[in-house]
């Protein structure tokens, strides 16, 4: 660490106790069972997630950088920002082209990566200090959906949520994250958000469930925080990795499947869980957009899309939006 990077713990000492026993205790209580895909990012996890942006069936990491690699320059001149706060950052490798570009212009003072993965967060931070000797990083370990307070970001900000991460919330989660987002800008702030569009199913199962098994791995994963944090005793291999399309609600979801009837206990919240063979634990949401029906979500929280481009092949978007007047 050095004097131009610091990390601040915002999540409450015992938050991993607290809020993954509760939402364990609620997610696989219910009926289909689902967990929230935050847990997937443990230190494993954050790397996991890494690797999956170099498969060849994920495109949505390689479309994102191509608009970002085209528009980062006219996305500096547009917002002329002094900070770069960042939501879900993971390894900020995209936001390089942001960084170039408002640095390049000579705007920039500072860059505010958020993230629920200290070791992501650690690991960006050092390297960006590294490659950025004028750049000051004041990183935060947080949950979005919880804690979006700014704090003395010289403006105006630029608010980056990128990777499509927006698609993980269902429509319920992104009207309370949009309104908490809309009390945490000021009137010259302005919004990049990174979305996924809707495609040929058979394009967005392969993102999915790629060859080699990585998001299998990943999906998987979460099964070992629940395992190590809660002393649960899944076999990951009683679980099959499957990636739906759901086309009602025009997402991906993520579900490992039990391979046969057993039964699991988590100790840390007295529950003995038991699977049905075929049964299904949902373990991510990965909803995929239209321009129209985001334009429109948005201007609902209070948000006007002002510019919205998309790679060549017009598989993923990026839009700048500012808080309606
Ligand atoms: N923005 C990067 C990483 C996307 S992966 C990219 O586009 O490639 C999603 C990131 O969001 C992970 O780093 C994960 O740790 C973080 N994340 C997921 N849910 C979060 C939450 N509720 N609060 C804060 N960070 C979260
Ligand atoms: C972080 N998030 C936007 C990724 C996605 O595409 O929904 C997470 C992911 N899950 C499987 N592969 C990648």
């Amino acid at each position: 660490m050095n004097d131009r990077f610091s990390i601040e713990q915002r999540l409450p000492s015992d938050y991993f106790a607290s809020t993954l026993r509760a939402d364990a205790r609620q997610g696989l209580s219910a009926q289909p069972k689902t967990l929230p895909p935050k847990w997937f990012y443990d230190e494993p996890g954050s790397k996991l997630f890494e690797q999956i942006t170099e498969l060849p069936e994920y495109y949505p990491t390689r479309a994102e950088q191509e608009i970002l690699a085209q528009r980062a320059p006219e996305i500096a001149a547009t917002t002329r920002a002094g900070s770069l706060v960042e939501l879900g950052s993971g390894s900020s490798r995209k936001t390089r082209l942001l960084l170039d570009a408002l640095t390049a212009q000579g705007t920039l003072q500072r860059y505010t990566p958020l993230d629920v993965s200290a070791s992501a967060l650690l690991e960006a931070g050092e390297a960006l200090c590294r490659d950025y000797p004028a750049l000051r990083v004041t990183a935060a370990v947080t949950d979005f959906e919880h804690d979006l307070a700014l704090h003395d970001e010289p403006g105006p900000r630029l608010l980056a949520f990128l990777g499509s991460t927006i698609g993980n919330l269902d429509p319920a989660q992104r009207t309370d994250f949009y309104a908490l987002l809309r009390r945490a800008l000021s009137a010259d702030d302005v919004l990049l958000l990174g979305a996924d569009l809707v495609k040929d199913p058979a394009v967005l199962v392969a993102a999915y469930d790629d060859s080699q098994g990585v998001t299998e791995a990943f999906d998987k994963n979460v099964l070992q925080v629940l395992n190590r944090e809660l002393d649960a005793d899944f076999d990951p291999d009683a679980f099959e990795h499957r990636a739906v399309w759901n086309a009602d609600a025009e997402r991906i979801e993520m579900h490992l499947v039990s391979r046969s009837e057993q039964r699991v206990k988590i100790p840390a919240v007295d529950l003995s869980v038991t699977f049905a063979a075929g049964e299904s634990l949902r373990t991510e949401i990965s909803t995929k957009f239209r321009r129209e029906t985001l334009t429109a979500e948005l201007a609902a929280a209070g948000f006007t899309v002002r510019r919205w481009w998309t790679d060549r092949a017009a598989r993923f978007a990026l839009l700048l939006a500012v808080p309606s007047r």
